[in-house]
């Protein structure tokens, strides 16, 4: 699919075998909208704009203004804290633009909420996951971006009508450890938990091939608490900085504690590298104050200024978005 300035006719295809004509437009939740206007102008559309009305009960109503008969529409929203407010939002806002004609719907989920519960783990307990997935499909959405889910086998749980781009910010760390000079000789890569292997494996790949290791961490199932990190597999001896990275930050314990364990092997300096920034309750606090250097994240969260921090420094995924929504 290429790209043609806002409001022009183009012939699309892809998706659907058929090639017709349609005018695309793109729309932005309330949970991110500085990121949905970068990836707006990286594909030069103008960021359309949508009515949101809030009840004195908490009720939203949402309302397309503009005209999307027949268009390929594309919905940024990211399901960020509170999610299920910012889902219901983003499921009214389809119900929208389904019902004002759109022909095409490509859905924006950068933190796509609830992805860590994607199997009973305790006899009695629902699949989130699987629900959220059954209420876009029944939304009619044609196609889903979504940035590091939290296991490459999401995409399978989506029925094959809809088109799953599962896309990366790895790129986005190596890009910046190169730049930071961190040598293979002096640094490690560790995934702070075996299920993030294949990632730590992908970045190490992209890095002339850093060592790297892995961290068990156990949790408590009914509190969520976390145990003590133990090393996994590989080893970090002799290496004087350990880059720790993960999908998410949310109440930070993992980093720390991962943290500790790197510190105990006598390693000089620690960086956390995390795609999204959920940042629940006091994480940025535990993390200002912890042994880590510096904590990288990417935008795919809204960070309000009350959240950041000192070492914290935020990454973009416009532009790796941005290029889905081009091909
Ligand atoms: C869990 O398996 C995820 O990959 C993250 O490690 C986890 O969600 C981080 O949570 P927290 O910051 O609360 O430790």
């Amino acid at each position: 699919m290429n790209f043609l300035p806002a409001g022009r006719l183009k012939t699309v295809s892809g998706l659907h075998r058929d090639k017709y004509q349609v005018i695309m437009k793109i729309f932005s939740g309330s949970a991110n909208k500085p990121l949905a206007e970068k990836i707006a102008k990286d594909i030069a559309l103008p960021l359309s704009t949508v009515e949101t009305f809030v009840f004195p009960d908490g009720e939203r109503r949402v309302r397309i203004t503009e005209n999307v008969v027949d268009e390929h529409v594309i919905l940024v929203q990211s399901a960020s804290t509170p999610v299920d407010q910012q889902y219901m939002e983003l499921f009214f806002l389809l119900d929208g633009l389904k019902r004002s004609g759109a022909s095409q719907i490509t859905v924006v989920i950068p933190y796509f909420g609830y992805q860590r519960q994607d199997h009973v783990f305790r006899d009695g307990e629902a699949v989130s996951l699987e629900v959220i997935i059954k209420i876009l499909d029944s939304l009619k959405i044609n196609r889903l971006i979504s940035i590091d889910m939290h296991s490459s086998r999401i995409p399978d749980l989506f029925p094959s009508r809809i088109a799953v781009s599962h896309v990366s910010a790895l790129e986005l760390f190596a890009k910046k450890i190169k730049h930071e000079k961190w040598n293979t000789k002096d640094t490690i890569l560790i995934s702070p938990d075996m299920g993030g292997i294949r990632r730590i494996k992908i970045l190490s790949e992209m890095l002339e091939n850093m060592q790297y290791a892995a961290t068990e961490k156990n949790r408590d199932l009914e509190s969520g608490k976390l145990e003590e990190h133990t090393l996994g597999e590989g080893s970090v001896t002799g290496k004087k900085r350990a880059i720790i990275v993960d999908d998410m930050i949310s109440s930070g314990g993992t980093m720390v504690s991962a943290t500790s364990l790197m510190k105990k092997y006598g390693v000089e300096e620690v960086h956390t590298f995390a795609t999204h920034a959920v940042f629940s309750s006091d994480a940025s606090e535990v993390l200002q104050s912890s042994l880590i250097q510096k904590v990288f994240v990417t935008d795919t969260v809204y960070i309000p200024e009350e959240k950041k921090f000192e070492k914290l420094e935020i990454m973009s995924v416009d532009e790796i978005l941005g290029i889905q929504l081009k091909i």
